[in-house]
């Protein structure tokens, strides 16, 4: 998957974001570290919730390489700040503060704002 890495978008602590060379409407996450299960916990968490109300918030996962080096998600317009009114479950997550204000965490897609960076914890217990 890596010839379908395009042009840099950015990254975090975890991975190195392109977009896809195929489709400008698609990003790819690379994993820096291939032992990383940040990617998967991703896809779980996607596949978990993704026809829920809660899934409305998260931005789609669309496909990931069997080692999970590689995750493919809908490409969002990125926001510069968090948003005011985080959902209760959301906050949960360990990262969405510091992720949401310093690392570009949110976007919009469709109208509706939506997180981009999800796989740090599980989620089907909240
Ligand atoms: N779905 C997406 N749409 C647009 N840009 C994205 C998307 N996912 C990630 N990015 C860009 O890549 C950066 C790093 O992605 P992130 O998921 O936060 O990785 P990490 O887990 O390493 O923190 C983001 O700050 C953003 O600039
Ligand atoms: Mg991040």
């Amino acid at each position: 998957m890596l010839n379908k890495c395009g042009k840099y978008l950015g990254e975090g602590y975890r991975r190195i974001v392109y977009e896809h060379i195929d489709d400008a409407g698609l990003v790819i996450k690379f994993l820096k570290n291939p032992d990383d299960d940040h990617n998967q916990i991703e896809w779980d968490n996607w596949q978990m919730l993704k026809d829920t109300e809660k899934g409305e918030t998260l931005a789609p996962c669309v496909s990931m390489s069997d080692d999970s080096r590689f995750l493919v998600q809908v490409r969002v317009k990125l926001l510069k700040e968090a948003p005011n009114n985080v959902t209760e479950w959301l906050k949960k997550l360990g990262d969405w503060k510091v992720g949401g204000n310093e690392s570009n965490h949110w976007g919009t897609l469709n109208g509706k704002t939506v997180l981009i960076d999800y796989g740090d914890k599980k989620l089907w217990n909240i």
